[in-house]
């Protein structure tokens, strides 16, 4: 099938490359021209395992094609898929949707046949509803039919997710074939015998978030009892891998530590609640806004903890901080907590130098006052106290007694509790988390 995917960011680029990768024609959209050109060379411009090779592949042999013209895209094909992104308004909860509303009102006006748009970006509840309403305006006598097809990827796992979901769900209006296509679309996906969820667009679109949700309300769950873990002298890891083993609460999630961040969990809670109030269900939610708490209590403490191992005070201490990225295997640095909590520690008057297997370029763009070192070892020189807070296996695995000889004091705090206690212990290092 001819696809064409509005947005090549995390989301789109992967789902075009993917989409390829099943046999379709695909036209990639983008309207940044320089991530365009990366895209037109058959680079990503960021980092994803896997996805540089799959998309250079169907680029070189044109299988996929980028374009930021609408005007080919509205020719190209019958199937649309919306893939910008939905960031946290400024200075409220909500999702800012002008991006997707502006793939509507720049697409349908220049559409000359029927056409299924099937929305993958993470929308509040009723955005299909009004996205259809709003097409059925712009639609220049044909059909447009609008259908929602929420995506579930992971950073650092996008390729394999997408080619090889848990899951499809698809959101329709009554009487569309949106179905039908995304059948066609998914073949090689169902012929894995993954489950195949259709609803109506609301209910689709309730699916994602409350994935989202529950998904961040169970990390601050365990980093709650991480609090109270502390208090009573308890071993949060151990709470976690013996409730874990529970089928019906499962270990995945319940790793404790600074906490959740990216571009996802925390404004798609946000956004959730702020749907919900306009629902008049704000009621229902209210927890969500101590998930967020809890969560964002998180980093404050790490500074906390940060300041008692450098002696109850940061000012003029040297604090090397290992991680940046929001999780490992991204560089992604959206609301990381590592940054965060980088940035906090450097205004308390500590000289920080940060070191990220991936994420030092995006990190510089939005610290640009933070030391950056190009190895955890030159990051830790001199150091008064060292901080893990994205647990990067390049991290897990360093040598403390290697390391141990070029710092000024034997302190590190296991941000994301990722570090084998016992070893940095007998290497000499006070352990703190
Ligand atoms: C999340 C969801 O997991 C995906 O299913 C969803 O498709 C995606 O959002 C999205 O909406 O696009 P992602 O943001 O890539 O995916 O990252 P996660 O793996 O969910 O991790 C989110 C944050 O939680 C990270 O900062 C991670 O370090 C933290 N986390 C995760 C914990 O603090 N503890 C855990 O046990 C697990």
């Amino acid at each position: 099938m001819r696809l064409a995917v509005m947005g090549m960011g995390y989301l789109g680029a992967t789902h075009a490359a993917c989409m390829a990768e099943f046999g379709h024609e695909v036209l990639g959209v983008e309207a940044d021209s320089a991530r365009l050109d990366k895209l037109r060379m058959g680079e990503v411009p960021f980092y994803e395992p896997d996805l540089t090779e799959l998309l250079r592949k169907h680029i070189e042999s044109g299988q996929l094609q980028v374009t930021d013209s609408y005007e080919m895209a509205a020719a190209w094909g019958d199937v649309f898929f919306i893939a910008v992104g939905t960031p946290q308004k400024r200075g409220e909860p909500g999702a800012d949707l002008s991006y997707v509303d502006s793939v509507i009102d720049e697409l349908v006006p220049q559409l000359r046949r029927d056409a299924v748009i099937l929305g993958k970006s993470t929308v509040p509840v009723g955005t299909a509803q009004r996205l259809s309403e709003r097409a059925d305006e712009l639609a220049k006598d044909i059909l447009v039919e609008i259908a929602w097809n929420p995506e579930f990827l992971r950073e650092g796992y996008a390729v394999q997710d997408t080619l090889h979901p848990d899951r499809l769900v698809l959101g329709q209006l009554s009487g569309g074939k949106a179905e039908t296509v995304a059948r066609e679309i998914y073949a090689p996906v169902i012929a894995e015998d993954t489950p195949f969820i259709v609803t109506d667009t609301a209910t689709a679109e309730l699916v994602k978030v409350s994935a989202n949700a529950f998904l961040a309300t169970k990390i601050s769950f365990i980093n709650a009892i991480a609090e109270v873990c502390t208090a009573a002298g308890a071993d949060v890891t151990a709470v976690a891998d013996a409730i874990g083993y529970d089928a019906r609460i499962g270990r995945k999630f319940l790793n404790a530590g600074i906490g959740f961040g990216g571009g996802c969990l925390p404004k798609d809670i946000r956004a959730f609640m702020a749907r919900a109030g306009e629902l008049g269900a704000s009621e229902a939610l209210t927890f969500l806004r101590e998930v967020d708490n809890v969560n964002m209590r998180r980093r404050t403490r790490m500074v906390e903890v940060a300041r008692a191992a450098c002696g109850g005070s940061l000012l003029g201490a040297r604090v090397a901080i290992l991680g940046a990225a929001f999780k490992p295997e991204s560089d992604d640095v959206r609301d990381s907590p590592a940054l965060n909590v980088a940035g906090q520690i450097q205004l308390q008057g500590a000289s920080v130098t940060v070191y990220d297997p991936k994420a030092i370029p995006n990190s510089r763009t939005i610290f640009p006052t933070l030391g950056y070192a190009d190895s955890a070892m030159t990051a830790c020189e001199r150091a008064d106290v060292i901080l893990v807070l994205t647990e990067w296996p390049e991290f897990v695995e360093l040598d403390p007694r290697a390391l141990g000889k070029v710092v000024s004091r034997r302190v590190v705090v296991d941000g994301r509790l990722c570090l084998d206690r016992a070893l940095w212990q007998l290497s000499g290092w006070e352990y703190c988390c």
